[in-house]
C-alpha cells in the first residue's frame, strides 16, 4: 500500500521560516524521517510539497486510484481553502489533517480549519514527530499496524 504525504505552501521553507514557531527540522529532513517511518510500517510513500492551491487540489485528485490515504499538511489553505475541502470530500480516501504548530493555541484566523470537518483526524503541535504519528494512526485505520 502507497501513501500520500502533501506539504502545502511555505513548508518548503522550513528549518529557516519561523523557527521558534515549526522548529528547526527541514522539510527534507522530515522526508526521512518518513522514509525510515514506511519502511517500519511496510508502506510506500510518496512525498510532495506544493505552493499552489490548485496544484494541491490536482494532487489530491491523482492520489485516487495511486494510494490508499494521505496525510495533509495544507499549511494556511488549511484555513482558507473551500475548494480543498471539496477535493478532499470528492476524492473518498482517508486524509490526515497535519499541523507542525499546535493550531488551536495560535491566532484565532488559524484556529478555523475548513478541512477538518472532511479529514478522518487531526495530528497537531508535535513538530516533525507529527509526521510518523500520522503514518501510523493511517496505517493502522487502513488495517496495517506494524
Ligand atoms: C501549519 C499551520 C498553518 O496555520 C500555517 O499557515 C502553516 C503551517 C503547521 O504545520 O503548523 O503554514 O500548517
Amino acid at each position: 500500500q502507497s501513501i500520500l504525504i502533501l506539504n502545502g505552501p511555505n513548508l518548503n521553507l522550513l528549518g529557516t521560516r519561523q523557527p521558534e514557531v515549526y522548529g528547526p527540522t527541514t522539510l527534507r529532513d522530515i522526508e526521512l524521517i518518513c522514509a525510515a517511518k514506511a519502511k517500519a510500517l511496510g508502506l510506500d510513500i510518496v512525498f510532495m510539497q506544493t505552493n499552489h492551491e490548485g496544484e494541491m487540489i490536482d494532487l489530491l485528485h491523482g492520489a485516487r486510484g495511486t494510494h490508499a490515504g494521505v496525510i495533509l499538511n495544507a499549511g494556511a489553505y488549511t484555513h482558507t481553502s473551500i475548494a480543498l475541502m471539496d477535493a478532499i470530500s470528492s476524492i473518498m480516501l482517508p486524509v490526515i489533517e497535519l499541523h507542525l504548530s499546535n493550531i488551536h493555541a495560535r491566532e484565532a484566523f488559524r484556529q478555523t480549519s475548513y478541512i477538518s470537518k472532511v479529514c478522518i483526524g487531526q495530528i497537531c503541535g508535535f513538530g516533525a514527530a507529527g509526521y510518523p504519528l500520522a503514518m501510523q494512526a493511517l496505517a493502522e485505520y487502513l488495517g496495517n499496524p506494524a
